[in-house]
């Protein structure tokens, strides 16, 4: 069994595990993905029984339409394993993928594949149909992400961490996603470029973090156009305000996605038989070859994902 690496994730929803009445409003909201979270948005007193909440919101909710996902605690803590066990042994069958925050290394996410290997084995799941999306939030991750990308057949996003990697970087700047003051460049154009290479030469996707001025609408747009200009395929949303903004920030615009399919059948006419078994094609004053079609895909493969 394998996992799905293709599922649209324009709009990644952040939902408090700890949280009955955003796990159920999350449950009505049009996005692409949500994650119940152990993590970060769970105080420790409540870590232990967000679980039991995040079991009961999967099993009785009704999550169609969105892949579902669930971030457990990083493996410096002593949370992680039960966070797996307890989730995956409880509602497994209604999970699409677990996130690993704070990747350091590949084995953290080899680890994390063997566990759900034991896990779907013991309690009779297809193996393998459970995907890991691992998040990159500090230097060692960034410097490793390579490697990381290529750990596991289970993996399916690098997802940047802006929050903790600016921390971990010592980076001056107290407000997340906006560039710090003093910089007259982008601050965070390598690092989103970086996990982008990682992720495309393994067939991942690359989702882009959270932006916490959760009511600064403008500013989010703006963020989310610099990761969706890039290829970037989806970002974190963390208020139903930004779900909106992301669905379409990161579809294509329609004349885009208009264009991308007049070249594909401008180019499937040129190179069939009735074309002559050509190698180009003309649209317009536009040449197009092998190389524009797979540009065009790429276009009409969101689009197409997107429903347009
Ligand atoms: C997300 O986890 C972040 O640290 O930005
Ligand atoms: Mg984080």
């Amino acid at each position: 069994m394998s996992v799905d690496r293709h599922r649209p994730r324009r709009s990644c929803l952040a939902v408090p595990g700890s949280n009955p009445r955003f796990l159920e409003k999350a449950q009505g909201l049009p996005v692409d993905q949500v994650f119940l979270d152990l993590e970060d948005a769970c105080a420790p007193a409540v870590k232990e029984s967000a679980r039991d909440l995040i079991v009961k919101a999967l099993t009785t909710g009704d999550w169609t339409g969105k892949t579902t996902v669930v971030r457990v605690n990083d493996l410096t803590t002593h949370w992680t394993y039960r966070d797996v066990i307890t989730v995956v042994e409880g509602a497994g069958d209604r999970l699409d993928c677990v996130m690993l925050p704070k990747v350091q290394d590949a084995t953290q996410v080899r680890w994390l594949d063997l566990l759900l290997t034991q896990i779907e084995k013991t309690i009779g799941l297809p193996v393998g149909r459970i995907g890991i999306e691992a998040q990159i939030e500090n230097s060692r991750g960034l410097v490793n992400v390579d490697e990381i990308a290529g750990s596991s057949p289970r993996l399916e996003t690098i997802v940047f961490g802006p929050a903790d990697f600016m921390a971990s970087i010592n980076m001056k700047s107290l407000v997340v996603g906006e560039q710090p003051p003093g910089y007259p460049a982008d601050a965070y154009h390598y690092i989103l470029m970086r996990i982008l290479m990682a992720a495309r030469t393994h067939d991942l996707q690359a989702i882009d973090g959270p932006y916490l001025k959760i009511r600064d609408v403008d500013g989010f747009r703006e963020v989310a156009a610099r990761s969706a200009a890039l290829g970037y395929d989806g970002k974190w949303v963390l208020h139903p305000g930004q779900v909106e903004v992301a669905n379409e920030v990161y579809s294509p615009a329609q004349d885009d996605y208009d264009h991308a399919e007049l070249i594909l059948d401008a180019y499937d006419w040129a190179t069939s038989e009735g074309g002559g078994h050509k190698g180009s094609a003309m649209l317009g004053d536009e040449m197009i070859d092998e190389a524009s079609r797979k540009m065009a895909l790429v276009i009409a493969g969101k689009g197409r994902a997107a429903g347009m």
